[in-house]
């Protein structure tokens, strides 16, 4: 990478994002995705050279050992951080208006963040001290919706991933399964355009694990585009296309599309 290419993703030099056009049935379009992270004199390409599409209504999972650069793709996708080179552009109006998130700047990405994509994580990362209603309507309440849109919204998502029965309940009144179940009603609850997830099985066992997995596949029939990073090679199976990571670089593409039951026989 030249130092010019550099210095164009350091924050003096994002402006603003320019729209471009783009294929209006992609949601996502990865290009050159770089990212060196620097400690003392020593510097680790944790991803290097990245390109991949995800198109509407796609469910893709990228699969990786550990260290392979799956949780550095979902901070740079998830507008968590900025990779080094490379571009993110996403189809923010859904008619094919794209955006460089990488272009821009600090506010933008964190609206970005917090209107068009949906997060997932490993270890939940769900408020302690809020309820489960609570955590669900935070990203509503940042986005300034109002109290009805709020309450119907975060009544019905709650009700679709099963825990009506739990809104009063606090994270640590809940099993392992009904926090990410909970995380997936809070990644939803502002339509984003695509869903990111790290590793959101990683903590659960395989009964919670394929419960997850189900949710995932009803809310790619519903028409929701997914991208989520594993190392459980099993589960990745159901996932439209799978795509392998090593070492930061994407080495195979391959169909997915198995059927759920069945993924831990064999
Ligand atoms: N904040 C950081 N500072 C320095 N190195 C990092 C940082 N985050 C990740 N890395 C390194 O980048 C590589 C990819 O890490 P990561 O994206 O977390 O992989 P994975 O999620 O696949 O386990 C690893 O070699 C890791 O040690
Ligand atoms: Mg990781």
């Amino acid at each position: 990478m030249s130092t010019s290419e550099k210095k164009k993703l350091n924050k003096e030099q994002r402006s603003t994002a320019q729209a471009v056009r783009m294929d209006p049935d992609t949601i996502l379009e990865v290009s050159g995705l770089t990212k060196v992270y620097t400690m003392g004199s020593s510097k680790v390409t944790a991803l290097n050279n990245i390109n991949l599409t995800v198109k509407k209504g796609e469910f893709i999972a990228i699969v990786g050992p550990s260290g392979s650069g799956k949780t550095t793709t979902i901070n740079c996708l998830g507008a968590l951080d900025f990779p080094d080179a490379g571009k993110i552009i996403y189809n923010v109006d859904g008619k094919g208006m794209g955006l460089d998130i990488t272009q821009m700047t600090n506010k933008q990405h964190k609206k970005m963040r917090l209107k068009k994509i949906g997060l997932i994580f490993q270890f939940y990362n769900l408020f302690p001290i809020l309820t489960a209603y609570e955590n669900v309507e935070l990203p509503m309440l940042l986005a300034k919706k109002d109290q009805k849109e709020r309450k119907e919204k975060v009544q019905s998502l709650l009700k679709r991933v099963g825990l009506d029965k739990r809104m009063e309940h606090r994270p640590t009144q809940m099993s392992g399964g009904e926090q990410q179940r909970l995380t997936i009603a809070r990644s939803l609850v502002n339509e984003p355009l695509i869903i990111l997830a790290d590793e959101p099985t990683g903590e659960l066992d395989t009964d919670t694990t394929t419960n997850i997995m189900k949710i995932f596949l009803e809310l790619k029939e519903a028409g929701q585009s997914i991208l989520m990073v594993t190392h459980n090679t099993r589960i990745a199976e159901v996932a439209d296309k799978i795509l392998t990571l090593v070492d930061g670089q994407i080495t195979d593409e391959r169909k997915g599309g198995k059927p759920l039951e069945g993924i831990y026989k064999t």
